[in-house]
């Protein structure tokens, strides 16, 4: 049996153990964090507040925001992008996270060798699990005839999704992964290996407070990734992800996923926050439920 069905068998297994009750399960008995609000408008106030102070109390070179603006507002079209002047994801997520007060579940999608993942658990201690997801699975071109190292397929002639390499390298940074994540945080962090389409399906809708995507950088996989990942977004979650800046993809991903959403029930266009290093991550909340 090949490392891939072995793989995907054990983690249907163990999380059909793990979801049987959904929400004990991966949340670890944690669930969504932010309550309904009344206002909705007041909710993104509250939220632009936490970010915009963030951005204020971070120290370091000032990026001129304005420029950026002006340089990136065709990705920006349907929705307002605010582009922040020195704080970079690390440092925004180390105050946004415990500032919103989220002690439910988060996740990331694509983690490499896990650096991310590691500050996400940091960024927030009262947080619950936190899911990797990756398929750590090696290749020898790109995606899409995207020159793109990290991407975990490649598209043939015939538009199938083949090719993968000699796979030791990827095991070992798999356990690598596995290894570290579970020695710094013991109790949260659950280590996910498969594509992020397929992880997506096993967990419950709703049930993510901070979700990081990260895996696929050409425009539909991110597409996919944001089709397959919003809905597990706690009403109030924050998603983010990486590249914004970078080949525009991702960029361009969002903007279309966001135009297709029916967003809008705070009578503004939804906000997308752009961090100041490059290449920069976005960042944007759903709005939370009302009451
Ligand atoms: C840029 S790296 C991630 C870096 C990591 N987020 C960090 O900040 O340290 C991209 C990762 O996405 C993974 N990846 C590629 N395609 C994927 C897919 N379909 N689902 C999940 N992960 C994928 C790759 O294996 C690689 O490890």
């Amino acid at each position: 049996m090949s490392c891939q069905l072995r793989c995907a068998l054990v983690l249907k297994l163990t999380m059909a153990v793990l979801l049987h009750d959904p929400h004990a399960s991966i949340l670890g008995g944690a669930t969504c964090s932010v309550p309904c609000w009344r206002d909705s408008a007041a909710w993104v106030e509250h939220s632009d507040t936490l970010i915009l102070k963030a951005d204020n109390n971070t120290r370091g070179k000032e990026r001129n925001a304005q420029a950026r603006a002006k340089h990136f507002a065709h990705l920006c079209s349907g929705m307002e992008c605010v582009f922040l002047r020195r704080a970079d994801r690390s440092k925004l997520l180390n105050r946004v996270l415990r500032g919103i007060g989220y002690h439910g579940a988060s996740a990331e999608i694509g983690v490499w060798q896990g650096a991310m993942s590691l500050a996400i658990m940091r960024a927030n201690p009262s947080m619950g699990r936190h899911l990797s997801v990756d398929p750590w699975i090696g290749h020898m071109g790109g995606c899409d005839k995207l020159a793109d190292r990290h991407c975990a397929m490649v598209r043939g002639k015939n538009g199938s999704l083949v090719r993968k390499a000699n796979n030791t390298k990827f095991d070992g940074m798999h356990r690598n992964v596995v290894t570290s994540l579970s020695s710094y945080f013991p109790r949260r962090s659950l280590v996910v290996r498969n594509f992020s389409v397929e992880a997506s399906r096993l967990i419950p809708d709703s049930s993510l407070d901070f979700i990081y995507i990260d895996g696929r950088h050409d425009l539909a996989g991110v597409s996919e990734d944001l089709a397959s990942w919003w809905p597990k977004l706690c009403r109030g979650g924050l998603l983010g992800g990486h590249d914004w800046i970078g080949n525009g993809q991702a960029a361009q991903a969002l903007r279309k996923w966001i135009k297709s959403q029916p967003f809008g029930t705070t009578g503004r266009p939804p906000r997308v926050y752009i961090t100041a290093e490059n290449p920069a991550s976005y960042f944007t909340f759903r709005e939370p439920c009302r009451w």
